[in-house]
């Protein structure tokens, strides 16, 4: 059986590009990636039947051997795009040895990608303090209780864990633990790709030398 017969070819002869309008967005045309990203991720959240802000987040180890996994971007703005983790599992100590990673965006029901590479900095202590409490108490406990990445027994273990939390906490106020926190990437690279007919896709790349030089546009081959 070859992947053919499993993967039929993709329909996309038809134009996924075309908005509602019938029209094509000049995106070329665009000189601000941040606002062409909200863009993009406000049609995900029409479009997607779940998590629209999850991405593929890629990180490196010591060896420089890479590592990637989903998380859910939970904020974004000109300082860059904000995820939140517990700071002992292993993406959260590779990006303490290595701050430095990349994130892809895949949306299928949209046929769009978008790729970001940069630095990392962690998030403020306020910050990560504000999230954390506008979380559901049972995901503050759950914070408490896994140690994410680390070998776990059992799922019982883990249900001991949260009861020993929630029991701690009781009917108190939950607070951030302080191997929990997030990581900000600063783009040096945004790169837009937009699915269009016969494979001929759209590639926009938005670089820049540091955060605070101007962007350069360039289009790439598909
Ligand atoms: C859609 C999706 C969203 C996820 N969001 C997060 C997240 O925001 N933070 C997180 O630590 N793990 C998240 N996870 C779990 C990670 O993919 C991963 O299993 C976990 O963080 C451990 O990764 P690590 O061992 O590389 O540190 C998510 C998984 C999926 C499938």
């Amino acid at each position: 059986m070859s992947a053919n017969d499993v993967i039929p070819p993709s329909p996309s002869e038809s134009e996924y590009a075309t908005s509602q309008d019938g029209t094509v967005e000049d995106i070329f045309a665009r000189e601000d990636p941040f606002s062409l990203f909200e863009d993009w991720l406000q049609a995900a959240r029409g479009s997607e039947p779940n998590d629209p802000n999850a991405v593929a987040l890629a990180t490196a180890d010591p060896d420089g051997l890479p590592d990637v996994r989903m998380v859910l971007l939970k904020g974004f703005d000109r300082e860059g795009f904000v995820f939140y983790t517990n700071l002992e599992s292993a993406k959260g100590r590779q990006l303490q040895d290595n701050p430095k990673a990349a994130m892809c965006f895949h949306w299928k029901s949209l046929r769009r990608q978008v790729r970001l590479r940069g630095a990392i900095t962690p998030v403020s202590e306020a910050e990560a303090d504000a999230y954390f409490q506008s979380r559901a108490r049972d995901s503050r406990i759950g914070a408490w209780a896994s140690k994410q990445s680390r070998p776990l027994e059992s799922r019982f273990a883990l249900e001991k864990e949260v009861a020993k939390y929630a029991a701690k906490f009781h009917i108190g106020s939950v607070p951030r633990p302080d191997f929990w926190s997030g990581f900000r990437l600063i783009p040096e690279r945004i790169e837009f790709w937009r699915d269009r007919r016969f494979r001929l896709h759209d590639r926009m790349v938005f670089s820049r030398e540091a955060a605070t030089s101007p962007w350069s546009v360039m289009r790439l081959y598909p």
